[in-house]
């Protein structure tokens, strides 16, 4: 279609449209797509499409009109800083995603720095493993970014770290976890540090924010990471991960109510009168709001703890189940939710043994350094994790001594 119809269609040819467009699709709900996607069940996923309903049309740029929808956020909000230790006193954003959420918080970091301390030229130093998005934030705010190469455990290099910070440093960055391996950072270490030297620390537990504190009551050992490290100013965690909400749904949370204040716009030079906000966006979706608050109070702690449990019982399944085929190999520590494998079998070639996975349906996300291959699991992979395992094993004996060129779009560096 390139131009918009003359007449209107009936929905349930679009209906029917949109379902066979869907057919060549991964399999996402059955757990072939180890990225993007946080899936348990259809009966989550009709709460979060009921209450996303229910708030359809709602906009909570305007809470003036909407006050309902100002406490689902606040208790969205409450409840999210009681699970990460936050202090009395502090707040958040609700935010359309880690990435919106991270770039609130340089920027109030940036404007701190340029108010207390006539920064003009801000530079942030993060660990290598640190989300890209923090690139794109810093760009977009033209501050630099100094990324420390990390450690021979994969882990912010705490000292490294240390020897960047400059008269122009306004924040250190660590993560809980980190994306490329599921690794979570010296907090305390990092922390203290900022604490010394004056500067914003902010922890991006977009992924973890919501999972880690589950999976450490089940046993799974987590670093301290969140409000209860001193020195931590900020954290990004993203419901719309393992808080396993609707999507366009993040948290920014300060330990500080009032810091909130650094990343707000609020002009009246216009012939509108004034215009105010937190987040960057303008009108913002009471749907995800309202979903992500069902979310929660459907799941509760019994729910995300099943979420956790189901989860880390699949680490455990596919971590051992890869490690025992011979050949393979899988970085450790695993993470919590995300972990790298690979061969060390010269004889099984990456691409070939990408394009075998990829036949047998599983959507291949190749890790770029170093070369292997990468999954976040979420809930439903426990229903596949010995599925998966068998594939890799059929897929290792089907490629072994052979190449593969066909990679539909498998090779490493094809992540997104
Ligand atoms: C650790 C981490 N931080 C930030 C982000 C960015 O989140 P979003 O895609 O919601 O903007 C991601 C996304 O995967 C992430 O893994």
């Amino acid at each position: 279609m390139t131009r918009i119809p003359s007449h209107g269609r009936p929905w349930p040819a679009l209906a029917a449209e949109l379902e066979a467009a869907k057919e060549g699709d991964y399999a996402w709900r059955r757990g072939r797509v180890p990225l993007y996607v946080y899936w348990l069940n259809e009966e989550l996923a009709r709460v979060q499409q009921e209450a996303y309903r229910i708030y359809w049309s709602e906009n909570a740029l305007g809470m003036r009109a909407f006050p309902s929808l100002k406490r689902l956020e606040d208790e969205v909000i409450a409840m999210s800083l009681d699970l990460l230790g936050a202090p009395a006193g502090a707040g958040a954003t609700f935010t359309s995603g880690g990435s919106e959420s991270i770039f609130l918080a340089l920027r109030a970091a940036r404007v701190r720095a340029a108010r207390e301390q006539g920064i003009s030229e801000p530079n942030i130093v993060i660990p290598q493993s640190a989300h890209l998005t923090f690139n794109r934030a810093a760009d977009f705010q033209q501050i630099a970014v100094r990324r420390i190469p990390t450690g021979a455990n994969r882990l912010a290099d705490v000292a490294g770290m240390a020897a960047a910070i400059d008269a122009n440093t306004i924040a250190l960055v660590a993560s809980a976890p980190n994306y490329p391996f599921g690794l979570v950072d010296p907090i305390a270490e990092i922390a203290a540090l900022a604490s010394a030297r004056g500067l914003w620390m902010h922890v991006d537990a977009c992924v973890g924010g919501f999972l880690a504190p589950w999976a450490k009551r089940l046993g799974e050992p987590v670093p301290d990471w969140d409000f209860s490290v001193p020195g931590v100013c900020s954290i990004s965690a993203d419901l719309h991960k393992y808080g396993m909400a609707a999507k366009g749904a993040s948290l920014l949370l300060m330990r500080d109510d009032s810091w909130r204040a650094l990343h707000r716009f609020e002009s009246r030079a216009w012939e509108r009168g004034p215009y105010a906000g937190y987040a960057t966006t303008g009108t913002r979706p009471g749907g995800a709001i309202a979903a992500a608050w069902a979310t929660m109070n459907f799941l509760g702690e019994d729910g995300y703890l099943d979420c956790a449990r189901r989860i880390l019982r699949a680490r455990d399944v596919m971590v051992e189940g890869i490690a025992g085929i011979p050949g393979l190999e899988v970085l450790r520590p695993a993470g919590m939710c995300i972990f790298v494998w690979r061969a060390t079998d010269k004889a099984i070639e990456h691409n070939a043994l990408a394009a075998a996975l990829d036949r047998r349906g599983w959507l291949v996300s190749r890790q770029q350094e170093p070369d292997g291959f990468h999954l976040a699991l979420n809930p439903v992979h426990d229903e596949v994790a010995e599925d998966y395992v068998a594939d890799v094993g059929a897929a290792v004996r089907e490629v072994r001594g052979t190449a593969n060129e066909d990679l539909r779009g498998q090779a490493v560096g094809q992540t997104y």
